[in-house]
């Protein structure tokens, strides 16, 4: 499944990834520390290469470097003029960044390209979905069950950036598009963002699912 996480998005979206890095928390603003206080290994490593990502995401992007905040619920608050969103799981990280003026908001998600067990797969999807984790299983999508849940991720980042709603795991319906690694949103909760699209790619035992929505 040949996608790099650049081409998950359009050419107005700047994105970082790290992968297998020993921890680097040089650059971390002394705001961005205060936010992480006192956490695990783990914890500290995610948070840290996350802003890592999105630091030099915004670089590309020409933006000054400033620091990335985080909100009540742990979202990131971006500086402004910037959208953007940041993802990590077992030793890898990524972010991924947008002006304003171009992008309404991003979501990104990574996750191990491996099984989701079954009793979560049963509690985030809906009986169309769940048909289509069994019609795809071992065929063209090793772990299609785990691609379904990184794109409902995905789209709830993108989402709850934009309008600070909650949204439920069966507020979602996605369709994939195997053929060119694409997927259609549809929201059931009423919004003026009822439909999303979104993309995807495997690359070196990651998932990764990306949600643009661009400024209309
Ligand atoms: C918030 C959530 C989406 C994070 O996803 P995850 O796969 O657990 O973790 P990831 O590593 O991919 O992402 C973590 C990053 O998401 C970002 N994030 C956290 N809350 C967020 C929010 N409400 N909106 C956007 N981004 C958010 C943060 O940057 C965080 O990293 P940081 O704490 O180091 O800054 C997830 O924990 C969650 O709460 N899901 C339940 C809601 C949901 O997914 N509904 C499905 C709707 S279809």
């Amino acid at each position: 499944m040949g996608k790099t996480i650049a081409t998950l998005f359009s050419g107005a979206t700047a994105t970082y990834e790290i992968r297998d890095a020993a921890l680097d928390d040089s650059f971390l603003w002394p705001e961005e520390e205060n936010i992480l206080g006192g956490v695990s290994p783990k914890r500290r490593w995610d948070f840290v290469t996350g802003r890592k990502c999105a630091r030099f995401a915004m670089e590309t992007l020409g933006i000054n470097a400033a620091p990335v905040l985080a909100g009540d619920k742990n979202e990131p608050v971006w500086p402004d003029g910037v959208v953007g969103s940041i993802t990590h799981t077992r030793a890898y990280a990524a972010a991924a960044v947008a002006p304003v003026s171009k992008i309404f908001s991003l979501g990104l998600d990574a996750e191990p390209d491996q099984p989701l067990p079954q009793k979560v797969l049963t509690r985030i999807s809906n009986t169309e979905e769940l048909n289509w984790v069994e019609r795809t299983r071992g065929n063209e999508i090793p772990h299609p069950g785990k691609l379904l849940f990184s794109a409902k991720e995905a789209t709830y980042k993108a989402w709850n950036s934009a309008t600070k709603e909650w949204l439920g795991f069966r507020d979602a319906h996605i369709i994939f598009h195997i053929e060119n690694q694409t997927f259609t949103v549809s929201i059931s909760r009423p919004s003026s963002m009822q439909k999303l699209s979104g993309t995807f790619g495997i690359d070196r035992g990651i998932i990764m699912t990306a949600i643009e929505i661009p400024v209309s």
